[in-house]
């Protein structure tokens, strides 16, 4: 099935295309015939809008510096925010910069200081481990607790690790890779513990836009406005609208003094620009592609009934809390008792798929895999039957490992 307008069935062979998830299978799993459902971007062509404004800029053939003028762009992100989020942000509380990553960074650095602690709740995006402790910051972990509704944020154990040299927590809002959206009633909770702790947020909101129709997300600066002299928010149109090649992204911080302290930072490694194809993809984007949100995201919610359907029906050993919101799928394996490198095995060269290997998000994703389900529904069936056969293979006992 289609949806509408728009073809997220045919499948897309993007190799040979600079494409990691496609392209760089040997390099991550030792082999290149995997069915890859790893890296975070989706086996769809992007919105109509984009591509259309992409080639128009391309044909115009001229490639030179990108304006400074940036009011235009900040707008869109600003409009955005207000009409999908319902969060009144304006264009001089927006500032832009390549990446999500980029901004952490650039946050970490100029919010804390060398050797602070600063919390992260695993498991978690693995770059959020290793931005803390590259900027020489501590770790301080706040595991996620896993309940029979899902996982939670563990608010107690906070309070518990948040003594006086810890001194920011990096928030992942939805959380990649147990798909919650959380709750405004939640994120209310976190926020005043921090605003009682004097704890500075960073709150990476790039799965902002990926929330299926069961599920709300608000900005926790909408949630918490108390918090907002001593947080940032990090947006970007990269998974939203398939485009993360671009590298285009924006901050929001809606305190002057931050915003004229990370302003000052990300300029100091001039990052504070982006290439003219990603100002044109944010512009369009933002302001011009929203029916092709909602569409892939109907599509997406199938995907998600699909692989529900599936493992309930044929691989009950396999776990999934009911996710509420991205396309990246936290599936626990734990029921097969497999080391966590057996597990990789047996996906990789039984099942042959491309999985993320879960304890690359902290200690407690031993046991897990993560699976992509952005791609046509005919390539995660393929997938999923890949799957029941290995496994099933296993509990049969027909197979070495
Ligand atoms: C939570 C989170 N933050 C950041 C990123 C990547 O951001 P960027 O590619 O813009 O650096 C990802 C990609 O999967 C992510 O899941």
């Amino acid at each position: 099935m289609s949806s509408g307008k728009y073809d997220f069935d045919s499948r897309i062979d993007r190799s040979g295309t600079e494409c990691e998830k496609w392209d760089d299978l040997k390099t991550h799993f030792g082999r290149a015939d995997l069915l890859p459902f790893w890296v975070a971007d989706m086996d769809f062509r992007s919105a109509p809008e984009i591509t259309e404004a992409l080639r128009e800029r391309a044909e115009f053939g001229v490639f030179g510096y990108p304006t400074e003028q940036t009011e235009k762009y900040r707008a869109a992100v600003a409009n955005w925010e207000r009409r999908r989020h319902g969060w009144d942000v304006s264009p001089d509380e927006v500032g832009l910069m390549p990446g999500v990553v980029t901004g952490i960074s650039v946050a970490l650095c100029e919010l804390t200081s060398p050797g602070d602690g600063v919390v992260i709740q695993p498991p978690v995006y693995p770059p959020f481990f290793s931005e803390i402790t590259r900027n020489g910051r501590r770790v301080v972990e706040n595991p996620l607790v896993e309940t029979d509704e899902g996982y939670v944020m563990d608010l107690e154990h906070l309070r518990s690790v948040l003594t006086p040299d810890v001194k920011a927590i990096l928030l992942c809002c939805p959380h990649n890779p147990v798909a919650r959206v959380w709750k405004k009633e939640e994120l209310q909770d976190l926020g005043r513990l921090c605003a009682e702790r004097g704890v500075t947020v960073i709150c990476d909101e790039i799965h902002q836009d990926l929330i299926y129709a069961d599920a709300k997300h608000v900005p926790l600066s909408l949630a918490f406005p108390e918090l907002e002299g001593r947080m940032v928010t990090l947006v970007a149109p990269s998974k939203t609208f398939n485009v993360a090649g671009l590298r285009a992204s924006a901050w929001i911080a809606r305190d002057r003094e931050i915003y004229r302290r990370l302003h000052s930072a990300f300029d100091k490694f001039h990052l504070s620009g982006i290439n003219i194809f990603g100002l044109v993809v944010l512009e369009a984007a933002y302001n011009r592609s929203e029916a092709w949100l909602d569409a892939v995201m109907e599509y997406l919610g199938e995907n998600r009934d699909c692989v529900e359907k599936f493992l309930a029906s044929r691989m009950p050993g396999v776990k999934l809390k009911h996710p509420e919101g991205t396309y990246i799928f936290w599936l626990d394996f734990r029921d097969y008792g497999l080391g966590q490198k057996e597990l990789m095995n047996v996906l990789t060269n039984r099942a042959r798929v491309a999985m993320n290997d879960g304890s690359l998000f902290g200690r407690m994703g031993e046991g897990f895999a993560r699976l992509n389900i952005g791609c046509p529904r005919s390539q995660l069936e393929e997938g999923l039957g890949r799957l029941a056969d290995a496994f099933g293979e296993l509990r049969k006992g027909t197979v070495n490992l």
